[in-house]
Formats: structure tokens, sequence, C-alpha cells
């Protein structure tokens, strides 16, 4: 495989030590940061997502709350929730499992985090810090991509940064990261025509799109970084990316894994914000 391998695992283990490390100062002067994380119904991607987070905190040494209800939890009843962890000193970050059941409003939910907590960054608040560059939180998955640029010290500044996906949760705030560090990016959608004339043009492509192996290599540049955030169950129960990891590994610079690539990183970044929300609640 002429493409180096982005190894999500290995670049978490080095983060996460660190994160211990200053868990347990915060956690000497009196703050054991605490996450609590909500979710709704029984859809199986969720519960292990949830479960992983949770997992997570205990590695670190974060307190965590998991709270499971059903897909039936009136909106008014989660909200009453919110407010309650909003008002509990010993929790400084609050994640509610996207997606919500279609009776619950989810933009009313997200507002409703007290931004200070909101270590997702999908409140509004924290959406338009980000697009005017200070944010309070980053969200974690455009985090941990930028992250991961990081660590292969790749030049982002001036090359051409192409995202396939334009959600609030990835494709948008990826796009502000990378605006905001140099790179000139282009945001393809659904209906952009001629997708892989852009793809092609990528030094940097992410790609968050939810459909299976979507990009193949010939649709990638020589040489290019390839993140993929898709994570898609096949008909025989393997995992798989938005990525055809087959053939672009031999046409990429840098490319992730799934699993192992972004999925480890955004758990991470999630650990990162907890810590820092944590940090800030330290008395001088
Ligand atoms: N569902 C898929 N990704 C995410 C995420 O990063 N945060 C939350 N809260 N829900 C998600």
């Amino acid at each position: 495989m002429p493409g180096q391998l982005l190894d999500g695992n290995l670049l978490s283990r080095k983060i996460r030590a660190e994160i211990a490390a200053r868990a347990a100062i915060v956690t000497a002067k009196g703050v054991r940061p605490g996450l609590a994380v909500i979710v709704l119904g029984d859809n199986p991607a969720s519960q292990v997502y949830v479960r992983n987070k949770v997992k997570a905190c205990e590695d670190v040494g974060f307190h965590s709350v998991l709270e499971r209800y059903s897909a039936e939890l009136g909106e008014e009843e989660l909200l009453a929730r919110i407010a309650t962890l909003n008002a509990d000193p010993s929790i400084h970050g609050i994640l509610v499992q996207l997606p919500l059941p279609a009776h619950i409003a989810s933009e009313r939910v997200l507002e409703a985090i007290a931004p200070q907590k909101d270590v997702d960054g999908f409140h509004i608040a924290n959406a338009g810090a980000l697009m005017v560059g200070h944010p309070e939180f980053k969200p974690c998955t455009p985090y941990g991509c930028m992250k991961m640029l990081e660590s292969i010290e790749y030049p982002v500044r001036g090359a051409r940064a192409v995202i396939v996906g334009a959600s609030n949760i990835v494709g948008k705030p990826m796009a502000m990261l990378l605006l905001q560090a140099g790179a000139t990016v282009t945001i393809c959608n659904s209906k952009t025509r001629d997708l892989a004339h852009h793809t092609k043009d990528a030094d940097i492509l992410v790609v968050a799109t939810g459909k299976p192996k979507m990009i193949s290599g010939d649709m990638i540049k020589n040489g290019a970084v390839v993140i993929d955030v898709g994570i898609n169950r096949l008909p025989d129960g393997k995992l798989c990316g938005d990525v055809d990891f087959d053939t672009a590994k031999y046409i990429a610079g840098w490319i992730t894994p799934v699993p192992g690539g972004v999925g480890p990183m955004t758990i991470t970044m999630l650990l990162m914000n907890t810590l820092e929300a944590a940090e800030k609640a330290v008395k001088p």
C-alpha cells in the first residue's frame, strides 16, 4: 500500500494520555471532569457510540453519567432533564446523541444545552462563534480531523480542501476549521454536478456522506490526504467507510482506515472539550 495510514487509534492513545494527566490535575483541585450522555430509543449504532463515549470517560478518570430513555420520552421531559444537568456542578459536558426520534425538535433540544456545557459544539451560539473564528468548543469530528492533519504536520495553509457532505455536524464546521487554517475550501453536497471533478482537485479530501464506498480511487488526486468520516455496516456485517479503501489506498498519500480512523478521534476530542470545560470551572 503506497499511501500511509492515518491511524486514529494510535493518535487517540497519545492525546488521551495527555487528557488523563490533565484530568488528574483538575481532579486534585476538586473539579473532576464530568460528562452526561443522553440517548433516546434503541438504535443499535447510537447505543454502541454512547457506550464507547462513557467507557472512554472512565479510562481517562472522568465522572460520567449515561441516561437512556425510551424513544417515546416527551420533548418537555427531555428539556427538563437538560435543565437539571445545566444546573449540576458535577457535570461539565452534556451530549444528546443524535439522531433524535422524529417527534422531538432536535434544534430546540440542542439550544437548551448551556453553551458552556455544549461539548458537541452544536449549540447555535457555538456554531456562530466557530464561524467568526473563536469557538468555545469545536465540534468533535472536525476537530479530530484537524488533529490528524496536525499529527502529520500537513501544510494546510494554501492547500485545496474538498469536503463531500454539508451537514451541521461534520461538513460545515469542517469547512470553517480548514478555512481558518488557510485552506481553499469547497463543500460538495448531494446535488453537486461532476463530483469527481472536485474531488480529484483536492489535496485534502474529507468525506462525510453516509454512502458506503462512494469515493473510489479514480476520484482522488495522487498523494492526497483522504479523511473518511463514514462508518457504514454492510449486509455481511462488516464496517466500511464512505471511501472505497481498497482502491483509494493506492492513490492517496495518507488515508484514514474505517474502523480505527476518525471514529476514535471524535471521542478523543469530546474528552478534550469536556476536560477544557472542567478546567474553566476550576477557581483560581
Ligand atoms: N450522532 C452522530 N455523531 C454525533 C456526534 O458527534 N454527537 C452527537 N451528539 N450525536 C451524534
